[in-house]
C-alpha cells in the first residue's frame, strides 16, 4: 500500500529510483513520481496510473541530482490524478508518504489559516508543510522533522528531501514500514528489503515510532524520544530475481505454479518425517494451558484461519472464535488472560490485523502469527512466530501464501492436539505422512491447468458466479469468491452448500455458474445433494472433486475438475489450486489485469 524508496548516491539517482519502483509496484498503482535534487533545485516528474506512465513522463523530463525519493500509490485522499501523486513540494520541503495522517483535517486548516496553500487534496501535502513552516521559524531540517512527528496521528512512512541541503535525506515510520539500508557511499531509504534489493544486502529495519537522518556516509537512528539508537544492521538475503516473472506471463500464475516448492518448503520447517512429529520454532510457550484460540485476519488470510478453526477444533479440542480484524477490535470481544491470540498474514503489516494483535496483547492475549514476511511488524511482535517461507509474494491476489499458512496451521493444529493430550504419537505420525503427500498431490492439481483455461469461456461471460462447499471446503468456496472478484471483476459469492436453500437458491437461473467443491469424504453426499437441488433449478455447475466423487456425481456439469484423491486433512491445500487457475483463467480470458487489479493492492497498512 504505496512504495517509497530514496537514494542519497554518488551517481544521477533517477534511473534507479525508476526501478526500486518497479520492484514496489505491487504495493499500488494508482500514480507514481519521483523528486531529485541537485543544486538547490528539486526536479519532480509525476503520472497517474502504472509506472509505464511515469516511464513516458521520464523521457520527456530530466531529473538531475544524486539523490532522490519517489513513491508508487495506493489513493486513500484524494483520487488517483497527478496533483495528488507524490512526490509532495512545500517551500524547502520535498516528501513521499505511504499511510495516512488521521488528523489531517485540523492540521490543515491550522495551516490555512496560517497563510499555506495546498496545490493537492492529500492528507500527506500537510506534513511537507508542518515541517517546512518549522523550518521557516527557523528550526534545521533535523529539529523540524523531530518537533512535528508528534503531531501526526495514523500509520505512515516518510521520506524527506530538503532544498538547500544536498548531504540529507530523512525517513520516519510509524505503523507502516521503513528500512534504512547501507552502500558504499551512499545510503537508502525503502518500504521492503526487495525495493533495495539490488542496491545493497545491508539494511536495518526502523521499529516503531523510529526516525532517521541519511547521509551519504552513514545513518542514525532516533526512537520517538527523540533519542539516538542502534537498530542492527542485517543481511537482508532480498533477491531482485524474486520480483521477476521468468517465464510466466503473470506473476500470480508464477506463484500459483510455485506451490508445491513452498509447501514443501514450509512443511519442512514444521515437520521431522523420520521420527513423524510435528515441532513448531523455539518457543517457551506451554500450549497445554492454551483453552480457548482467537484467530484474527483479513481476507484469503481470514478465509486460511476458517479452516484453520475446522483442525484445531477437531485435533486439539479447543474453541476457536475467529474474526475479520476491521471488526475484531471494534467489537470488543471477550478475551480471557492466557488465551491465545492467532494472527495470520502475508504481509506482516495489514494495518487492521496489526491493530487487532496491539488490542490482544493488551487484554492478555498470548501472540502468536502465522507470517510470510519475517521482519515485518507482526513477526516481532509476536510471541510465538508461525513462519510461512512462500517467498515474496508480488502478484496482488494472494496464491502461495494461502497453501503455506494452511500447511503451518494445520502443524499448530497438530501440535496443539499433541501438548493437549489429545493426539497419540501415531496419529500425530499419520499427519505427519498426509502433510507430507500435500506438494505432490498440489503437482497433481496443477496438471489440469490446460483443463481448467479450456473452461474460464463458461464462467467469463458471466455476471454473477457462486461458489459452494461444506466443511474445511466452505472457506475454499470464500476464496474462490474472492479470487474470481478481485481479478475478473465478476460478483462472486462462497456460500455454506448447506445455506443455498435459505435464501441464495433464488439467485440460481441458467446464467449463473455455479462452482461446487466436494471432494469424497465425510462431508460429500451432503454437498452433492446441495448440488442437486441447484441443479434441479436449471443451474450450470462446474464441479471439482476427485475421480470417485466425479464417478458418483459428475454427471449432467457442464464441467468437472479432477483432483487428486487426498487426504481430508491436506483437501483444502489441494482444493485452493483449481479455484486459483479458474480465477486466473477467466481473468485472462476478460483481459483485465491480473497482477494488478484495479483498486486494490497489496499489504494494506491503512485501516
Ligand atoms: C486476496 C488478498 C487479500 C489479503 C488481505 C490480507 O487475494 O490478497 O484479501 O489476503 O489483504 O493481507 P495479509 O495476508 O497481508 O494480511
Amino acid at each position: 500500500m504505496c512504495g517509497i524508496v530514496g537514494i542519497i548516491g554518488k551517481e544521477p539517482v533517477a534511473q534507479r529510483l525508476f526501478d526500486g519502483l518497479k520492484r514496489l509496484e505491487y504495493r499500488g498503482y494508482d500514480s507514481a513520481g519521483i523528486c531529485t535534487l541537485e543544486n538547490g533545485d528539486f526536479s519532480r516528474a509525476r503520472a497517474q496510473g502504472k509506472l509505464h506512465n511515469l516511464k513516458a513522463e521520464l523521457e520527456e523530463k530530466d531529473l538531475p541530482g544524486t539523490l532522490g525519493i519517489a513513491h508508487t500509490r495506493w489513493a486513500t485522499h484524494g483520487v488517483p490524478n497527478v496533483p495528488n501523486a507524490h512526490p509532495h513540494i512545500a517551500g524547502k520541503v520535498a516528501l513521499v508518504v505511504n499511510g495516512i495522517i488521521e488528523n489531517f483535517k485540523s492540521l490543515r486548516e491550522e495551516l490555512q489559516a496560517d497563510g499555506r496553500e495546498f496545490l493537492s487534496e492529500t492528507d500527506s501535502e500537510v506534513v511537507a508543510h508542518l515541517v517546512d513552516r518549522e523550518m521557516e521559524r527557523g528550526k534545521d531540517p533535523q529539529e523540524a522533522v523531530a518537533a512535528i512527528l508528534s503531531r501526526l496521528h495514523g500509520a505512515f512512512a516518510i521520506a524527506f528531501l530538503f532544498q538547500d541541503e544536498p548531504e540529507l535525506m530523512i525517513g520516519a515510520r510509524r505503523g507502516a514500514p521503513l528500512t534504512v539500508g547501507a552502500g558504499e557511499g551512499e545510503n537508502y531509504l525503502g518500504s521492503d528489503a526487495i525495493a533495495l534489493a539490488p542496491l545493497t544486502q545491508k539494511i536495518a529495519y526502523l521499529e516503531d515510532g523510529d526516525w532517521v537522518v541519511v547521509k551519504r556516509d552513514g545513518f542514525q537512528i532516533y526512537d520517538s524520544d527523540n533519542d539516538p539508537v542502534e537498530r542492527e544492521l542485517v543481511e537482508s538475503g532480498a533477491s531482485a530475481s524474486a520480483v521477476e516473472k521468468g517465464n510466466y506471463r503473470h506473476f500470480m500464475q508464477k506463484e500459483i505454479f510455485e506451490q508445491p516448492a513452498v509447501v514443501a518448503n514450509t512443511l519442512a520447517s514444521y515437520m521431522r518425517p523420520i521420527d513423524g512429529t510435528v515441532a513448531l520454532p523455539d518457543n517457551d510457550l506451554d500450549l497445554s494451558t492454551i483453552d480457548r484460540v482467537t484467530i484474527v485476519a483479513c481476507g484469503t488470510s481470514y478465509y486460511a484461519g476458517m479452516v484453520a478453526k475446522y483442525w484445531i477444533e477437531k485435533f486439539a479440542r479447543v474453541a476457536v472464535d475467529i474474526d475479520v480484524a476491521s471488526e475484531f477490535r471494534y467489537r470488543d470481544p471477550v478475551l480471557e488472560k492466557g488465551g491465545l491470540a492467532l494472527f495470520i498474514s502475508q504481509s506482516g503489516e495489514t494495518a487492521d490485523t496489526l491493530a487487532a494483535l496491539d488490542h490482544s496483547r493488551e487484554q492478555g492475549q498470548i501472540i502468536a502469527a502465522v507470517v510470510n514476511v519475517p521482519t515485518s511488524a507482526m513477526a516481532r511482535e509476536a510471541d510465538l512466530l508461525l513462519p510461512t517461507h512462500a517467498g515474496p509474494e508480488i502478484g496482488v491476489a494472494s496464491t502461495k501464501a494461502f497453501t503455506c499458512q494452511l500447511a503451518v496451521l494445520a502443524a499448530f493444529a497438530a501440535n496443539l492436539a499433541r501438548a493437549k493430550g489429545l493426539m497419540s504419537a501415531d496419529e500425530e505420525a499419520e499427519i505427519v505422512k498426509h502433510l507430507q503427500e500435500a506438494p505432490e498431490a498440489i503437482n497433481e492439481a496443477l496438471n489440469h491447468d490446460d483443463d481448467i483455461a479450456a473452461m474460464a469461456h463458461l464462467v467469463a461471460p458471466a455476471r454473477d458466479v457462486l461458489y459452494l462447499g461444506r466443511g474445511p471446503d466452505y472457506p475454499l468456496a470464500l476464496e474462490g469468491a474472492l479470487k474470481l472478484k478481485e481479478i475478473s471483476y465478476i460478483h462472486a459469492e462462497g456460500y455454506a452448500a448447506g445455506e443455498m436453500k435459505h435464501g441464495p437458491i433464488a439467485l440460481i437461473d441458467e446464467d449463473v455458474p455455479v462452482i461446487v467443491l466436494a471432494p469424497s469424504g465425510p462431508y460429500f453426499e451432503k454437498t452433492v445433494s446441495n448440488m442437486q437441488e441447484v441443479r434441479a433449478r436449471g443451474g450450470k455447475i462446474i464441479f471439482i472433486s476427485d475421480a470417485k466423487g466425479l464417478e458418483e456425481a459428475g454427471d449432467g456439469c457442464v464441467a468437472t475438475i479432477e483432483m487428486p484423491e487426498a487426504h481430508p486433512l491436506i483437501q483444502p491445500i489441494v482444493y485452493a489450486v483449481p479455484v486459483q487457475l479458474l480465477a486466473y483463467h477467466v481473468a485472462v480470458a476478460k483481459g483485465t489485469d491480473v497482477d494488478q487489479p484495479r483498486n486494490l493492492a497489496k499489504s494494506v497498512t491503512v485501516e
